[in-house]
């Protein structure tokens, strides 16, 4: 969403915008590492669509996703930050042709990040969470699907299901398959905004206003930083 985006821009120097499919692609260099800079979307349609143009139409090397998300673990607050090891796409059942959560024809339901890209996202949201915000960081599995869960009964289910889940979101396991058909490395770090529960809504604009985007910021900032210093060693 913009409010998850919102101040990132004005990071970005030498800015080229093209505008196209409805989507607005921002050029340039954050941090020193050119980049393109752009929504996802909300779904796993949009998601799909928005990284296969970076990768075909753009020719991106890496990607990552940022956001929000919900928790799927009681372990998991509010405020704390979710790098993503595997995504999975909780909406997905071509059963009984194929097993449930399975992608057909892909032979396996959790797509794995990048482990390079996912370390260095870890120790980047470490690194801004113990300077600022004292928030935790865990590292696990995430489910995307089609749904804004907000009933604890929904998420108790999936949670049955897969009980190693930590949060569910609705784009990172659509833009993990794309990654996956393309080979292109790809990384997923997601702030907490609610439990997936009943109370899900309350305060959910505010949150992403207030927090994510400065979280998205902060953790994007130090990324780049320890990249740069790693490519350099
Ligand atoms: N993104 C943030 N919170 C979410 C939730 N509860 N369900 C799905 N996507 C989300």
């Amino acid at each position: 969403m913009q409010e998850e985006q919102e101040g990132l821009e004005n990071h970005i120097e030498n800015e080229k915008t093209t505008v196209f499919g409805q989507r607005r692609f921002i050029e340039g260099d954050l941090w020193g590492t050119s980049v393109v800079c752009v929504l996802a979307g909300i779904g796993k349609v949009a998601a799909a669509i928005t990284s296969t143009q970076l990768i075909e139409r753009f020719g991106v090397s890496e990607l990552i996703l940022t956001g929000v998300a919900g928790s799927a673990d009681h372990k998991v607050y509010r405020g704390d930050v979710v790098i993503a090891s595997e995504l999975l796409q909780h909406d997905m059942d071509a059963s009984p042709l194929f097993p449930k959560y399975e992608i057909p024809l892909r032979g396996k339901s959790k797509f794995q990040t990048e482990a390079k890209l996912h370390t260095l996202l870890k120790q980047a949201a470490e690194q801004f969470s113990k300077e600022n915000q004292q928030a935790k960081v865990h590292q696990g599995l995430i489910a995307s699907g089609d749904q804004f869960i907000h009933d604890a009964k929904v998420l108790h289910q999936l949670k049955l299901a897969l009980p190693e889940l930590l949060a569910v979101e609705m784009e990172g396991a659509a833009i993990a398959q794309v990654c996956h058909d393309f080979e292109i490395p790809f990384a997923v770090v997601r702030t907490i905004s609610d439990s997936a529960n009943d109370d899900a809504l309350i305060d959910f604009q505010e949150f992403i206003k207030t927090v994510a985007a400065p979280y998205n910021i902060g953790i994007l900032k130090s990324f780049f930083e320890l990249r740069k210093l790693a490519i350099q060693a």
